[in-house]
């Protein structure tokens, strides 16, 4: 398969642009320990999420950077804007979590937990951490739609950290494209058979690996607030999977990635990042320089 037929498969929208935006969160506004909505619970699983993206989105970096080089023009562009803003999202997240170890949270547990998932990636072959970035960002694709549709998932939070993760979850979905056109590009000499059970399966592994990886993740911190035993967990299983119960949410557009035809463009969904933009929650500045940032 040439390149060019590569970029015909891919139905990311020819007028998208990434832009990254190089905001800076909660370096003035300190978030409170439970800041959100003064719910433990919910600020538990929110900072579990945070404690993984500086090390992994640095790992989605390097997956997909690496086949930059011979990439259709289009393609190494927006590989590049995905860098750039995966870079900025780490570089923030890194921020807000020291400030919740300022509030007396020990992320260091979590923190390693990450460092040992990918360590095992790691050793694997590169195609095996691209689709686990595939996998990962569809992930972070559909939960950060679910937090833009719906806004009352951070109607209680402090303003400055509700903007960090509304700031994130718009440029996932900007960018929610790449890794998956980086595997097309990747595996176009592959039969396509071969490309879907390599994808459905990392998506299973990846799947079964995030809930417990959060699960526990939340429950160690919920621990360090006292929080424990059958209360914690029932609390805790609650809040993700009834009300508001994100990961039943996502259900349907998860289970869409085994479709044969998929791509996270299927559904063009940028009217939740235009709201966003209209309406000033967060600045269009592009990032010329990314200071500070692991990658670019
Ligand atoms: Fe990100
Ligand atoms: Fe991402």
């Amino acid at each position: 398969m040439t390149a060019a037929s590569v970029t015909a498969r891919s139905v990311t929208p020819p007028d998208l642009t990434i832009t990254p935006r190089d905001r800076k969160f909660v370096r003035e506004e300190r978030p409170a320990r439970w800041w959100n909505g003064g719910n433990p619970v919910a600020t538990a699983l929110y900072n579990a999420l945070s404690a993984t993206f500086p090390e992994g989105e640095a790992f989605f970096v390097e997956s997909v950077r690496r086949y930059r080089d011979g990439a259709p023009p289009k393609l190494a562009g927006e590989i590049k804007a995905f860098t750039t803003q995966e870079a900025i999202h780490s570089r923030e997240h890194a921020v807000f979590n020291k400030a919740a170890t300022a509030t007396g949270y020990d992320l260091r547990p979590l923190e390693e937990r990450v460092h040992w998932r990918l360590g095992l990636v790691k050793q694997r072959p590169p195609i095996a951490s691209l689709a686990a970035t595939m996998a990962l960002e569809h992930f972070t694709a559909i939960l950060a739609h679910e937090l833009l549709r719906d806004p009352s998932h951070l109607a209680k939070a402090e303003p400055e950290s509700a903007a960090l993760w509304k700031w994130h979850a718009a440029e996932e979905i900007e960018h929610k494209g790449v890794a998956y056109d980086t595997w097309l590009f990747a595996t176009r000499d592959w039969p396509p058979s071969k490309r879907w059970k390599v994808k459905a399966k990392v998506m299973l592994l990846v799947t079964r690996n995030f809930i417990i990886d959060r699960t526990l993740g939340s429950l160690e911190l919920l621990r360090q607030d006292g929080i424990t035993g059958p209360s914690a967990w029932a609390r805790l299983v609650w809040f993700m999977w009834i009300r508001p119960g994100m990961m039943r949410k996502i259900f349907a557009a998860w289970a869409k990635y085994f479709l044969p035809n998929f791509h996270p463009w299927n559904e063009d969904d940028r009217h939740l990042i235009a709201g966003f933009d209209l309406s000033g929650d967060y600045g269009q500045a592009s990032a010329k320089k990314v200071r500070g940032s692991r990658a670019g």
